[in-house]
């Protein structure tokens, strides 16, 4: 019961979305990557094996905060250092469980395994969904303002007169 509860936890589902693609992508990355290592844990793998997959995992997850973190300074996100604590407390047990690991400890692994699923399922929910949200608007801001700056309505569209005929807005004789 408790591994069928862990298994359907290791899934990336629309419960995690942030709704920036990018992000999404990555955490979907990180979940399977999670899965992999669950499995071969389970599956008592050779230790070369999981030490490689534990390597790819922690490699996803510094590749994965560094972009977030590029990302919420680029935008100038208010909450960037208070999401920045979260994802260094994160990378510092993270590294811990891996020495462990590394030193040979079995229960370490699971334990890595516990940690990061409901570690993630915390983080994605609220403080990545903060900083998508906040993403998306300034997207959105920026969109509207190339629109404005770079398209002049008479540039965008043919102005034709009651008779159906063009003219040019800027100069017509009717002064508008
Ligand atoms: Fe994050
Ligand atoms: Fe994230």
């Amino acid at each position: 019961m408790l591994l069928e509860w862990t298994m359907r936890s290791l899934k990336w589902s629309t419960s995690h979305a942030v709704f920036v693609t990018e992000i999404d992508d990555e955490h979907k990355e990180i979940f399977e990557a999670l899965v992999s290592l669950q499995k071969l844990l389970s599956s008592r793998g050779l230790s070369l094996e999981i030490r490689k997959q534990t390597q790819r995992l922690t490699a996803c997850i510094e590749a994965h905060f560094a972009h977030e973190e590029r990302l919420m300074r680029a935008a100038r996100y208010g909450s960037l250092r208070w999401h920045k604590q979260q994802h260094d407390n994160a990378r510092k047990r993270v590294g811990q469980f891996v020495l462990r690991m590394e030193q040979g400890e079995t229960k370490a692994g699971p334990e890595l395994l516990d940690y990061l699923t409901s570690w993630l399922r915390y983080h994605t929910r609220l403080a990545d969904r903060m900083m998508g949200a906040f993403l998306r608007n300034q997207r959105r801001g920026m969109c509207k303002l190339t629109f404005r700056a770079g398209t002049k309505p008479m540039d965008a569209c043919a102005w034709v007169d009651s008779n159906g005929d063009t003219f040019d807005p800027q100069t017509n004789e009717y002064g508008f």
